[in-house]
């Protein structure tokens, strides 16, 4: 019988191999989800060949070369604005003094592979030529040259159809005998994911354009649910490049980026500046456990298991039998999330080997796979069936604030240690570490027996007013306990805001304070439209043609969230698409309080009237002014909320 089972086990894998299913592809130019650098997210146009040199140098002094990190890419602006008289485009002279062939002699001398940039329209995003009935020509030249890899845009493309636009040029780089990895970047337009492959190109773009920014990475990140059909070995979706190490997000953040990322089978090119990386974003992008991830294709590129809006479970099927799992926390405040090893594809084994991918460290499980998430924050854990007896118990400290305290006033404090392997938690002890500006009222350590497996063990804690203080409050909990592995410690901070006065009277919400934002595209901004990515160079807000002094200037996926402390009855505002989208854009408002929907637009679109909102906030104690994408991406998604008013006590 178990030889029976071996075989046909066997027999699945060889039906599955890629290399059977796709075996017409004559060259197999990106096997694995190519891995590099680009340009683009840091330095847009300042490229140079001292900074590609550099970044070349820097690629191979960090590591990351060894790690896997092959490509040197320049993106847009490395041509002159004329095309020479033969035709072909040049190199800016400035910028490349040795020309594109010397430099990527000079990357090649470093083991790399250079990447270059072009549009399939008349010229590039930054307006210079581009290769849209150019297409020998152009390919012609970078083979001459040397070039690996193209990178080629979607920028003036005449309107003219995407397939034969992208089709010409995989043709025409065919034609030149060199093998360059042709990365479709068509902003996911018109599903390239159905057509890129056939099309010629080896990876294709799903979305607009990255930001550096959380929100941007969760609007990017919900953009590829169910496109995990359409990845396999030399056809990868590509849900844009890296923004680790570009200084917009938290180390939390950019953790959570780069699993993600690696999770959904994504090329991994970093756009930050290699030369002068510190050492925590090294660290992230040189993790090689989260790396094998990206880099291993176990018959399906990773895909939403499961979630509720706060916290989410991605998973993916690794080739050797194992699963990787992302528990990301997409709120503004620490979570907990957990899943199980069956819900994300696991084979029923009576015991797991769970590696943390962050850490390294590895524990036992039964079943429940948990996590204690930081604001914005994932874990990362690798799992192996059938194996773990030997080690610890996957266990998990989670510890519970309200995410506003009032001032001066007690509140408490809660923490919950959690068993999920199948040994106890010997003598457990929590203790807690208040605030400057408060003081435990009581015992800081609590102590148990044991937690016994599948059990948890919750302690509370209330902490006093002292005196001082700021506005914001931070707890730690450390928690310590033997397992069979011996002393074991856990702990974790978690902040709340204290809040000001609740409002009163009738006030207009950009005159509040704002506990948390979250904003597809710069900062949330107050009294104008959310203009550019730069902090304060919105416009005077207007939906079509109507003008407000005052409101939140927000786009698309967005959440203001503020403290109203119960003392408000009623929120109103006039919402719709700021007219400085000259027509473009569509997205949708609701206003939610304390985690309830009170009110919901419809989807508003450029150029049309705005709508009245109306919510009744009675009671409500924290209240979230939402914006949503109206279902198809957030490209131009520019969200006003004029003259937003709450009527409080
Ligand atoms: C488009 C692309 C970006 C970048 C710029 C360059 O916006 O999507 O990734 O290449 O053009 O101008």
């Amino acid at each position: 019988m178990r030889r029976l089972a071996t075989i046909s086990a066997l027999v699945l894998v060889f039906a599955l191999t890629p290399a059977t299913a796709y075996a017409d592809e004559p060259v197999q130019l990106a096997k694995t989800p190519p891995m590099g650098w680009n340009s683009w997210n840091k330095f847009g146009c300042e490229v140079s060949d001292k900074l590609v040199s550099e970044t070349a140098d820097a690629m191979v002094a960090s590591g990351m070369a060894k790690a896997g990190y092959r490509y040197v890419n320049i993106d847009d602006c490395w041509m002159t604005h004329e095309r020479n008289a033969a035709g072909e485009l040049v190199p800016d002279p400035v910028k490349f003094p040795r020309g594109i062939k010397g430099l990527a002699d000079y990357v090649h001398s470093k083991g790399l592979k250079l990447g270059i940039y072009s549009s399939a329209g008349t010229l590039t995003c930054a307006g210079y030529p581009a290769s849209l009935d150019h297409e020998q020509t152009d390919a012609n030249s970078w083979a001459a040259w040397g070039v690996d890899y193209l990178k080629y845009d979607n920028c003036n493309n005449q309107g003219r159809p995407a397939i034969e636009r992208y089709t010409a040029m995989a043709k025409a780089l065919r034609n030149t005998g060199r093998p360059i990895v042709l990365s479709l970047c068509e902003w996911g337009q018109n599903k390239p994911w159905l057509w890129g492959e056939s099309a010629g190109g080896q990876l294709w773009r799903t979305t607009g354009d990255i930001t550096d920014s959380f929100s941007s990475v969760l609007g990017i990140l919900d953009q590829q649910v169910g496109l995990e059909a359409y990845s396999h070995p030399n056809a990868w979706n590509d849900p844009d490049m890296l923004e680790v190490g570009n200084g917009g997000m938290t180390e939390a953040e950019y953790r959570a980026h780069f699993s993600l990322w690696a999770l959904l089978n994504a090329p991994l090119l970093a756009g930050n500046d290699l030369r002068t990386m510190s050492e925590a974003t090294r660290k992230i992008l040189l993790n090689r456990d989260v790396i094998a991830v990206d880099q291993d294709w176990g018959g399906r590129q990773g895909a939403l298991v499961s979630g509720n809006g706060q916290t989410q479970i991605w998973a993916k099927p690794m080739s050797d039998g194992s699963a990787a799992v992302v528990l990301l926390n997409r709120s503004p405040i620490a979570a907990m999330a957990a899943t199980t090893t069956a819900a994300i594809g696991l084979p029923d084994a009576g015991s797991y080997r769970v590696r943390d991918l962050w850490t390294g460290r590895e524990y036992q499980a039964d079943a429940m796979i948990r996590a204690s998430l930081p604001v914005h924050g994932a874990a990362m854990f690798r799992i192996w069936p059938g194996s773990g007896r030997t080690l610890s118990p996957l266990s998990t400290l989670s510890v519970g604030l309200d995410e506003v305290v009032e001032k001066d006033r007690p509140f408490q404090a809660l923490a919950t240690l959690y068993n999920d392997g199948s040994t106890p938690l010997l003598v457990p002890s929590m203790t807690a570490t208040a605030p400057a500006g408060w003081k435990v009222d009581g015992a800081a350590t609590v102590r148990t027996r044991k937690v016994e497996p599948h059990q948890s063990w919750t302690a509370t804690w209330k902490l006093a007013p002292t005196g001082g203080g700021g506005d914001k409050v931070e707890v730690g909990v450390s928690a310590r306990y033997v397992t069979i592995r011996g002393q074991q410690q856990a702990s974790q901070t978690v902040s709340a805001v204290v809040a000001q006065p609740p409002p009163a009277g009738q006030v207009q919400a950009s005159s509040l304070p704002f506990i948390s934002t979250g904003n597809g595209w710069g900062p949330v901004e107050r009294n104008t439209s959310n203009g550019e990515n730069q902090p304060g160079d919105g416009n005077p807000m207007s939906i079509d043609g109507v003008k407000f002094a005052t409101g939140i200037g927000a786009h698309a996926p967005s959440t203001v969230r503020i403290y109203l402390g119960g003392h408000c009855t009623s929120f109103s505002a006039t919402v719709g698409v700021d007219d400085e989208t000259h027509g473009n854009g569509s997205v949708g408002f609701s206003v939610v309080g304390d985690d309830r929907t009170l009110a919901q637009s419809p989807v508003f679109r450029g150029n049309q009237a705005g709508g009245q909102l109306t919510a009744d906030v009675t009671g409500v104690r924290i209240v979230d002014l939402r914006v949503n994408d109206g279902g198809d991406g957030n490209t131009w998604d520019h969200a006003d909320w004029g003259a937003a008013t709450l009527t409080c006590n």
